[in-house]
């Protein structure tokens, strides 16, 4: 590995001076790609602020901004008098082939069978018409070739020791959460992670706090296993932490989707986050933060995880392969706060049903590690933002005197309101008839409704079929009008 810092900074820096995105963010972002890409390597020295603020014509207080938070993130490391390098140990393996084609649908990712492809306005589905499953299969082949006893037999109900110490590095890398493989269980899906919650820490009659609307897998849980759905109204940004602690101080548990909520799609910020992670250590309160889709946010930065703020240890984390692989999987993972939770979660799982499928999880093990994994997220994340901004247009264009949206900045769907006197629920069984899949935001109610909203995912159905939808609903809209 070289000593010596680069003479000319790196090539692939190219910054837009006119850009609305601040510099250093600019700067930021493709370091951290080119570290994925494999274009920066583990161990490499970077070139000195001053030179490459020099050679980039940029201040050299950006240079620093960058640096600072590659840091913090793990991604570099500063060394006292010798410089800043790529952190030696960050995981990443790059990916084979050198060149990393950004534009997604032009690599070959048709598999050999047919996939039939999902309804307009699917939401909550990720497109497998762009999911890399010659990869897949290829790594799939190589596990079964070499498969080992380890793969066969009864296994370690806490999940594939190497899977979980990537997704440690990815969590601390991704997330900013910090946790030992010990600290993971995998287990299958968010909702079995959300089940294993309430059962082990929910007593009979207990209040938990629930976002409303929320995801039913969470409130059907909590009933399942004696809790008190606790109705939450929702802010802009999420739970209305003021209304909850307010209206329910006795809870002792709390389900919320900060990154993202659910289906809303608002975002906590940071203040109203440590007012709730400061309620429940006071509270002894425990929160399961479910970070279902937060990989695909496509303004500004990725929003850290509750999960990294949490000192106190309440929070329980869940994210699950379901959004950035395929829900088939029926593969997630969950954080626990101490290793005592961890064991005690692992007992309970292995009453349940033991470990998940071992040689799935060393498909995905290896898919992480070849830099996959990566690769698709970010392929993902340029084409989900594509197909947001053409149907918030296509919306705008054709719907707008009945129905208007919300742009989003992140997720997989984005929701609409109907500015006529109709409701969603007559809107979703007149399109229904017409094969077009909308939910309304309703079916996630609990005591707040919200009968005008509908749910348009973007992801899971052919671009081509979009406008041909809207239009179509166009014509249902004019004729449920009053
Ligand atoms: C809010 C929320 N959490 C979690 C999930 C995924 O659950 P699982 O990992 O069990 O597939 C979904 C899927 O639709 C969801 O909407």
């Amino acid at each position: 590995m070289s000593k010596t810092a680069p003479q000319i900074p790196l090539p692939f820096l190219k910054l837009r001076k006119r850009d609305a995105e601040p510099l250093f963010l600019q700067l930021y972002g493709q370091i951290k790609q080119a570290i994925f890409s494999g274009q920066l390597k583990e161990g490499e020295r970077l070139p000195a602020t001053r030179a490459l603020a020099a050679e980039l014509e940029i201040s050299r207080n950006s240079v620093f901004q960058a640096f600072e938070q590659l840091i913090l993130e793990g991604f570099l490391e500063g060394r006292k008098g010798d410089g800043t390098y790529v952190c030696a140990k960050i995981g990443i393996v790059p990916a084979r082939t050198p060149k990393v084609e950004e534009t997604p649908g032009t690599e070959e990712y048709i598999p050999d069978f047919s996939i039939e492809p999902l309804l307009p306005f699917q939401s909550s589905i990720p497109s497998f018409a762009h999911f890399p499953f010659k990869t897949w299969a290829g790594i799939a082949a190589d596990v079964y070739r070499n498969i080992h006893s380890l793969h066969l037999g009864y296994g370690d109900t806490q999940g594939y020791a190497p899977l979980r110490n990537e997704l440690a590095d990815y969590l601390r890398i991704n997330r900013s959460i910090i946790c030992s493989p010990e600290q993971i269980l995998i287990v299958s899906g968010s909702r079995q992670a959300i089940n294993l919650s309430a059962q082990l820490l929910i007593k009979k009659g207990d209040q938990c706090w629930m976002e409303d609307p929320g995801y039913r897998g969470a409130s059907m849980a909590i009933e399942r296993w004696g809790g008190r759905v606790c109705p939450v109204p929702l802010t802009q940004y999420g739970l209305d932490i003021d209304h909850a602690i307010k209206t329910y101080p006795a809870a002792t548990f709390a389900y919320v989707t900060p990154s993202h909520q659910y289906p809303m799609g608002g975002t906590l910020p940071l203040a109203e986050r440590l007012k709730l992670l400061q309620w429940a250590a006071k509270q002894k309160m425990w929160i399961v933060e479910d970070d279902y889709d937060s990989e695909f946010r496509y303004n500004g930065r990725p929003v850290p995880a509750l999960k990294g703020l949490d000192d106190a240890g309440q929070v329980i984390y869940t994210g699950t392969f379901s959004k950035v692989l395929f829900p088939a999987l029926r593969l997630g993972y969950m954080v626990l706060p101490t290793l005592e939770m961890a064991r005690r979660f692992r007992m309970l799982k292995t009453t349940i049903d033991r470990e998940n499928p071992v040689i799935d999880q060393a498909i995905i093990t290896r898919f992480m590690r070849e830099g996959h994994f990566a690769r698709h997220l970010r392929k993902m994340r340029i084409l989900y933002k594509k197909l947001q901004d053409e149907l918030t247009a296509l919306i705008g264009k054709h719907l707008h005197p009945w129905l208007e949206v919300e742009p989003g900045d992140s997720g997989m769907h984005i929701t609409g309101w109907l500015k006529k006197d109709m409701l969603a629920a007559d809107v979703e069984k007149a399109a229904g008839k017409q094969g077009l899949i909308l939910q309304p935001v309703d079916d996630f109610s609990i005591k707040y409704g919200h009968p005008k909203g509908l749910m348009f995912g973007f992801t899971g159905y052919p671009v081509e079929d979009m406008e041909k939808a809207v239009l179509q609903l166009k014509q249902i809209l004019i004729n449920l009008q009053p």
